[in-house]
């Protein structure tokens, strides 16, 4: 088994809800390592989500397709680990531009710093949404080996950033891992997204926000889990190779919606149906087999209702970080009758 010892972590977008609980994480259990973040702290990225352990790393405000500043962190660190993206589907159905700038020419532009470096290792995270959507009533699930089809531009750039990855591990010999991950929540996430945005309308009074019938299935996975993962990949991942990272938690959004009126004590029918998502994915689904087989990780927060008591929680203690921005998310929504 490949095993590495990351000293120097340079963690892109590590302000975001994913890469700032990575931080977190890391900081938390491994103190010996050094963290450095670069995060263009965009509407997505908040100093405040690092506040808790600012004086353990360095934050670099400034963006992944700045090429001169790319090169100065990269040689001064042993991996690289890329959560840096735009990530929200409706805003790429929306303006889809950013998405080309930060995921493909953000994700080239690290790969190129990367190459001029041989010695430094790249983890790129990803999301399982390369491979498009499963019929709700088809038993099977995602695996390495399944065909890549993107449906939205979001997803659309999150596959080719992957492809560009794969492309620079092959003909440059950089020395890359891969993980493709399901639906993750937890703390720091941003309200714009589908478990905070029902947590804080409940929170505020309002009804949950169905798209459509609620049918859709997301396979949820707590973001601690998400993060050990990462974690045991960078360690002891093969070079060149890709990891499905999930938990076994398919739900549907109808579902989701129910377990959160119940922690509130509300009436199971209190929400409203909103617009449905152009193009909505349908069901996503992953087979992680390889992952536990040849690294040993397994998932531990797997009790789905008492993740999400305890998101609900953090929601309720940290008003003062969702709450300057809650207000435009919804009217933003409202906008498109969402
Ligand atoms: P997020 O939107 O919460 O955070 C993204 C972070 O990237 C923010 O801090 C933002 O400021 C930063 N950023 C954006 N553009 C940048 C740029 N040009 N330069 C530097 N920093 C920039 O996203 P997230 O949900 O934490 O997702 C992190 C990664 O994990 C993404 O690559 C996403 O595709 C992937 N992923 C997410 C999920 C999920 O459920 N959220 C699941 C699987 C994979
Ligand atoms: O599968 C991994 C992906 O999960 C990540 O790559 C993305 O970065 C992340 O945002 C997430 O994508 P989704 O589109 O699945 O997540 P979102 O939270 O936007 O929506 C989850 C589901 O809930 C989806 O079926 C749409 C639905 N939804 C969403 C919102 C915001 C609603 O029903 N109501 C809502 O208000």
């Amino acid at each position: 088994m490949t095993t590495r010892t990351p000293q120097r972590l340079l963690v892109t977008g590590g302000a975001g809800f994913i890469g700032s609980n990575f931080v977190h994480q890391t900081v938390d259990q491994r103190p010996g390592v050094a963290v450095t973040v670069l995060d263009a702290l965009t509407y997505a990225g908040q100093r405040s989500s690092l506040e808790p352990v600012a004086d353990r790393i360095e934050l670099v405000e400034g963006s992944i397709t700045d090429a001169g500043l790319v090169e100065r962190l990269v040689a001064d660190c042993d991996t690289v680990v890329h959560f840096a993206a735009e990530s929200h589907n409706d805003n790429s159905l929306r303006d889809p531009s950013v998405f080309i700038q930060t995921n493909l020419v953000g994700t080239y532009t690290l790969l190129e710093a990367v190459r001029r470096h041989p010695d430094v290792h790249f983890h790129h995270v990803s999301t399982d949404e390369v491979y498009g959507d499963l019929a709700l009533d088809d038993p099977a699930r995602f695996a390495e080996s399944t065909p890549y089809n993107p449906s939205s531009p979001y997803s659309a750039t999150k596959a080719g950033s992957d492809l560009l990855v794969r492309a620079w591990a092959r003909s440059f010999g950089v020395a890359a891992t891969l993980s493709n991950c399901s639906n993750n929540y937890g703390p720091y996430q941003h309200v714009e997204k589908f478990i905070p945005r029902q947590i804080t309308n409940l929170i505020d009074g309002r009804r949950p926000k169905l798209y459509g019938a609620g049918l859709n299935v997301r396979d949820w996975i707590h973001v601690e889990d998400h993060n050990a993962a990462v974690w045991r990949i960078i360690e002891a991942g093969r070079p060149g190779e890709t990891y499905l990272i999930g938990a076994d938690g398919e739900r549907n959004n109808l579902d989701v919606v129910r377990t959160l009126l119940a922690v509130f004590g509300q009436d199971p029918q209190a929400f409203d149906q909103v617009n449905d998502r152009p193009g909505h994915d349908r069901r996503y689904a992953i087979d992680s087999s390889k992952l536990r087989r040849e690294l040993g990780w397994r998932p531990r927060l797997t009790d789905f209702a008492a993740g999400l008591r305890s998101t609900v929680e953090w929601y309720r203690a940290h008003e003062a970080w969702w709450r300057p921005v809650k207000a435009a998310v919804e009217a933003g929504y409202a906008a498109q009758g969402q």
